[in-house]
């Protein structure tokens, strides 16, 4: 062969995803790639938590030659519109977002930009390149507020966020909507509750009670520990994540959720129980922005999708303190 001859081979269009190296983010690349995917994964690994987790999250998919990693801010309109027009995405699963309930009440701005603005341009970015692919929202249990009626069924009134993160959300699946309807862009909203599991982000509770109550160190209890959460193990999103990604077409909204509702204290027991180690609790009021209950109906996600939790609360804390244990 001549020097210089150069063969082009075209290599199949990727899957993007955005907050590639957060908790979910990470999980789901993990997948993607065994499945055989080219994966370009976005982040630009904000501090609000350590980045240096976010490093390791992805340390595996930096070793594989079908992971592209793009050090970009979502807010930075020209470099998302770039990053898409080089890369033709077949998909779009958007992850990225500052997360989290009561951070969001300190900084209600940040979080409008990055989980609003941010979608935004990642919309406009696929709309005005004509890249059209499937595009799946991360959106949240947060969006149902303190729905008295459960478990939370998608149709249900949504127009009462109680904290600003749930506003952000509930206005990304609107902007959703709007671009689905103006240039039939295949959307599907996925309402992820409490997810958990090996790299779960350091502020949430299970990840924080796992290292506390190994360490002796009391536990902060918000309330009396009757408010519950529909825990979900991380594997079974990704796994409903690629269901949704299989049925994308119009604009759908969807509950992903564990299919169990837990008490804050039956939480903290099944924690004793996998550390061997009794919680000593720092009893606290409840926290302005947190929700009493989070309970999703699944009667939707299971027909339309084929989406089953499988892993129970116990065999998922067991399997987030064997990767905590790794970490320490
Ligand atoms: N973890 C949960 O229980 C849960 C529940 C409901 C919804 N969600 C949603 O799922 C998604 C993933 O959550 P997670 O728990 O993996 O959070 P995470 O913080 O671990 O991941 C989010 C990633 O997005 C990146 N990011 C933040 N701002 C960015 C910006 N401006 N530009 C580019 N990247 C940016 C972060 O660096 C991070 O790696 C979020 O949209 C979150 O709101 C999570």
């Amino acid at each position: 062969m001549p020097d210089g001859y150069i063969i082009s081979i075209m290599e199949p269009r990727p899957i993007l995803i955005t907050g590639a190296a957060g908790f979910i983010g990470s999980h789901l690349t993990d997948r993607l790639l065994a499945d055989g995917q080219f994966v370009v994964g976005l982040d630009n690994f904000c501090d609000f938590y350590d980045p240096a987790h976010k490093r390791a999250n992805i340390q595996d998919a930096l070793n594989n030659a079908r992971f592209t990693l793009a050090e970009i801010d979502l807010r930075d309109r020209p470099a998302v519109a770039e990053l898409v027009t080089s890369h033709q995405p077949k998909a779009v699963i958007h992850l990225a977002a500052m997360a989290g309930v009561r951070p969001s009440i300190e900084r209600p701005d940040l979080y409008a930009e990055v989980n609003l603005n941010g979608t935004v341009n990642l919309l406009d970015a696929v709309v005005r390149e004509k890249v059209m692919p499937k595009f799946l929202f991360a959106s949240s249990s947060s969006v149902y507020g303190n729905n008295s009626k459960t478990p939370f069924a998608e149709a249900d009134r949504v127009d009462h966020p109680i904290s600003p993160y749930a506003a952000t959300k509930k206005s990304g699946e609107l902007i959703c909507h709007s671009y689905s309807h103006l240039y039939q862009l295949p959307i599907t909203c996925l309402r992820f509750f409490t997810v958990f599991g090996p790299r779960q982000r350091p502020d949430l509770a299970i990840h924080k009670f796992l290292k506390l109550v190994s360490q002796g160190t009391p536990i902060p209890m918000f309330g009396d520990g009757s408010t519950s959460r529909d825990y979900t193990f991380v594997h079974d999103i990704v796994g409903g994540i690629l269901k949704a990604l299989a049925h994308c077409d119009g604009y759908h909204i969807y509950n992903l959720g564990g299919d169990h509702p837990v008490t804050l204290k039956k939480m903290i027991q099944t924690i004793e129980q996998v550390v061997g180690k009794q919680a000593k609790i720092d009893a606290q009021p409840m926290q302005p922005g947190d929700v009493d209950c989070t309970w999703a109906d699944l009667t939707r996600s299971k027909e339309d999708l084929g989406y089953a939790p499988t892993t129970s609360l116990e065999q998922g804390i067991t399997r987030q303190w064997e990767w905590i244990q790794t970490t320490l």
